[in-house]
């Protein structure tokens, strides 16, 4: 932090969420939290899930990596995450936002916190797996965050590209109205792997996934405005 010029509008907020659970979202946020903090940005990584997921992971991390901040909440402290600023890019971790999606319904606790989480975002990212039941609920929940006029895009994800199901889902995505990352990760082990000694795959030599998850990380600079490397103090 700390750098004057005019044209680095940080911090950076973004949300990782859908309404389906084991949809990546925990993945999503930690490999490209390393990748975003061995650029230089100063990353902090929000868990709201009380599952602790990416606390636990956070908590098995080598100390010679990459250093981030880690804070360990609920979503009732998405309000407070706007207060704070003491970092380059922020991606929060979120559960799986099962409720009321209609804006007639009447959840309005649901409502509210999606207001905030919105808010607060400068973009959301919904991984969705490939499978009809993943792309259902993954579109159901981005036509709530297109209704409510948030940044959003769709990143497919544990993915196999070689099935038929995966240009299904594409063409579903797309032909919502949806944004979709052009690029997917597949299915790799490496990705539960480097969960296991809390690190990024990218913090791992050889290991697939790391090159996808490079360019998903190059697209969202691109969406967000932002400079491949972190302007030094
Ligand atoms: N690209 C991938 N290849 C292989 N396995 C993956 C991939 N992405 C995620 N997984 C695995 O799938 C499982 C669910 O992923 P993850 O925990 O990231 O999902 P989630 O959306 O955060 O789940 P929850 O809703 O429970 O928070 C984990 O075991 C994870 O390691
Ligand atoms: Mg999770």
């Amino acid at each position: 932090m700390g750098n004057m010029g005019s044209e680095k509008k940080m911090p950076k907020r973004i949300t990782v969420c859908n309404s389906k659970g084991g949809s990546s979202k925990t993945s999503t946020c930690r490999n490209l939290g390393v990748i975003a903090a061995r650029s230089g940005f100063n990353v902090a990584l929000f868990d709201l899930d009380e599952q602790k997921t990416l606390t636990n992971w956070y908590d098995e991390r080598p100390k010679n990596m990459v250093r981030m901040t880690l804070v360990t909440g609920t979503m009732a402290d998405i309000g407070e995450i706007a207060e704070l600023d003491d970092f380059d890019l922020a991606f929060i971790d979120t559960p799986p936002l099962t409720t009321g999606l209609a804006e007639d319904s009447d959840d309005r606790q649901m409502h509210e916190l999606m207001r905030k989480v919105i808010a607060v975002s400068d973009m959301l990212i919904v991984p969705s797996g490939q499978q009809k039941e993943d792309w259902v609920s993954s579109i159901a929940w981005m036509d709530y965050l297109k209704m409510r006029h948030a940044k959003y895009a769709a990143l497919l994800s544990a993915t196999t590209r070689r099935s038929k199901s995966f240009e299904v889902a594409k063409n579903q995505i797309l032909r919502a109205g949806h944004s979709l990352c052009p690029k997917d990760i597949p299915r790799v082990e490496d990705i539960p792997l480097s969960y296991t000694y809390g690190i990024g795959v990218v913090e791992m030599k050889g290991a697939k996934g790391a090159e996808d998850y490079e360019s998903v990380w190059a697209w969202l600079r691109g969406e967000l405005g932002i400079a491949a490397k972190a302007v030094g103090e």
